[in-house]
C-alpha cells in the first residue's frame, strides 16, 4: 500500500505557529511519526508540504502516476478557498482523508466551509496532531 501525506500553506511553521491553536509538535515530528506508522503496517508513505497551491495540485497529479492508494491532507487555508485543489482530487479519483488540527467550527466563520469535505472519505478536525495518526490508521485499513 502506498500513502501520501500532504500539508498546505504555513504548516511548515508547525510548532512555532500559534502553538495555543496548533500545538508544539513540528511538521518534522508529524512526518517522522507518520512514516514509522506506515512502515509498521508494511506500507510506504511519502510526505510533501507546500505553501503553493499549484505545487500541491502538481503533487496530486503525480500521485496518480505513482499509483498512490490514498492521501491524507491538511489543506490548511486552501480548505476554504481552493476549487483547484478540489478539482485535482476529482480528476485523479484517489480517496483522501481531510485533517484539521484545530476545530475549524469553533473558529471564525470563514473557516467553517471546506471545498474538500464533500468529496473526502471523511474529515477529522479538532483532535490536534493526533488527527494525522487516526487518518493514516484509517487509510492503512481501507482497501
Ligand atoms: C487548519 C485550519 C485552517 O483554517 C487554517 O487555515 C490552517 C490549519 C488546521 O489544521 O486546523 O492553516 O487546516
Amino acid at each position: 500500500k502506498k500513502l501520501l501525506l500532504l500539508n498546505g500553506p504555513n504548516l511548515n511553521l508547525l510548532g512555532t505557529r500559534e502553538p495555543a491553536v496548533y500545538g508544539a509538535e513540528t511538521l518534522a515530528d508529524v512526518e517522522l511519526a507518520a512514516t514509522a506508522q506506515a512502515a509498521a503496517a508494511g506500507a510506504t508513505l511519502a510526505c510533501f508540504q507546500s505553501n503553493h497551491e499549484g505545487a500541491l495540485i502538481d503533487r496530486i497529479h503525480a500521485a496518480k502516476a505513482e499509483g498512490v492508494d490514498a492521501i491524507v491532507i491538511n489543506p490548511a487555508a486552501l480548505t476554504h478557498t481552493s476549487v483547484g485543489l478540489r478539482d485535482a482530487f476529482s480528476a485523479v479519483e484517489i480517496p483522501f482523508v481531510e485533517v484539521h488540527i484545530s476545530n475549524i467550527f469553533k473558529r471564525e466563520e470563514f473557516r467553517h466551509h471546506s471545498y474538500l469535505s464533500a468529496i473526502a472519505i471523511g474529515t477529522i478536525c479538532g483532535l490536534g496532531t493526533d488527527g494525522y495518526r487516526f487518518a493514516i490508521d484509517f487509510a492503512l485499513k481501507k482497501r
